[in-house]
């Protein structure tokens, strides 16, 4: 390869030629490592210009400034658009880099949903808080109950209507005679049989009835129920009781009141409404529950002395307790899960 291939003499055009190579090369160039290529491949040592910049050594002295005039103008322009496309994407890879890392502080958390507790467990709670404040235990039982639990033991006989009033749910074989409970009130039993005296317990859970699944009824509820056996106790120890209930639940204002009823397993036996004073629709008596004083006969079953012992028990429904104390409209509402009814109720954990 001759020298004046490698080694071009200077011209204008030859000058040229390095100089759109240096510019078509810087343009081309994509990031701050293809300029940094770039500028060595056509400014450093080697490069067109700087050989065709080595060869003014030659150039006759009267021809010196013209053509030193015409190298020097090449390399500014190239060290120039070296420095514009330098800036151009430094500016671009700090935007891109921004970019990446941008956090957008508007977006919602991308949070699992915490959910709500029910608003009958809560209650349930309440409720189980109000009696072990008084000393209370906590009685349990099985939902899957003996039919003698749920009725032999409490004094209804075998065709007392209430057993088929009470739309049991029998279970098969029947032979078994095993019910789904239709109430709390088998744990009376239980609790008198397992328990020694003084018994004070509570016993809040499920029980099922071949019932409708409509606005104020569900197969499935729940129910909570109080036995106390004791020396001396009489209807003002279970009035007092209920009434202590009552304001917990439903504020100072609120007070229960007894209307004689009949149910087998107490004696006397009475309906119980309750004062609501912050009621919706206005202060007014609410029937709540069943209560009484325990029936001898049901006390003698469970192996204890009428003579020397007495006691009392209550039941009440608690979805019907949260509709008139939270103005729930419909109890299906209790039943069908949704988050969006129990969050109104808090997310009391
Ligand atoms: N078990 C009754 C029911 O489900 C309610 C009840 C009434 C419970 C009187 C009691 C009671 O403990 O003494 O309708």
């Amino acid at each position: 390869m001759s020298d004046a291939l490698e080694n071009p003499p200077i011209t204008p055009e030859a000058v040229d030629a390095a100089v759109q190579a240096a510019l078509a090369a810087i343009a081309a160039a994509s990031g701050t490592a293809e300029l940094k290529a770039a500028r060595a491949a056509h400014t450093a040592e080697g490069s067109p210009l700087a050989k065709l910049n080595a060869r003014m050594r030659e150039v006759p002295p009267e021809q010196k400034a013209e053509f030193g005039k015409l190298v020097g103008q090449a390399r500014g322009r190239v060290n120039q658009a070296l420095s514009a496309r330098e800036e151009e994407l430094a500016a671009a890879e700090t935007a891109a880099k921004l970019e990446a890392e941008r956090i957008d502080v508007t977006a919602l958390p991308q949070r699992a949903r915490v959910g709500a507790r029910h608003p009958i467990s809560l209650l349930q709670e309440e409720i189980s808080d109000i009696f072990v404040g008084m000393g209370w235990e906590i009685a349990e039982g099985p939902e899957l109950e003996h039919e003698w639990f749920n009725f032999d033991a409490l004094n209804v006989d075998p065709d007392h209507p209430a057993r088929t009033e009470q739309d049991t749910f029998y279970v098969d074989p029947v032979t078994r005679h095993l019910v789904l409970r239709t109430q709390t009130s088998p744990v009376q039993m239980r609790s008198m049989l397992e328990r020694d005296i003084p018994i004070y317990v509570l016993s809040p859970g499920k029980v099922y009835r071949t019932d409708e699944f409509d606005a104020t009824h569900l197969p499935v509820f729940h129910q909570f129920e109080g036995l106390v056996v004791d020396k001396g106790i009489t209807m003002a120890h279970l009035k007092g009781t209920l009434d202590h209930a009552a304001r917990v639940l439903f504020g100072p204002e609120a007070k229960t009141r007894f209307r004689a009823n009949y149910f087998p397993f107490t004696e006397p036996s009475a309906e119980l409404d309750l004062w609501h004073p912050t009621f919706k629709g206005g202060a007014r008596w609410i029937e709540w529950g069943g209560c009484g004083m325990i029936n001898p006969n049901v006390l003698r079953a469970a192996g204890i002395d009428p003579e020397e012992y007495s006691g009392f028990a209550f039941g009440m429904g608690i979805e019907r307790t949260l509709m008139f104390r939270s103005d729930v409209q419909d109890m299906r509402d209790m039943a069908e899960g949704d988050v969006r009814f129990s969050e109104q109720f808090g997310m009391v954990v």
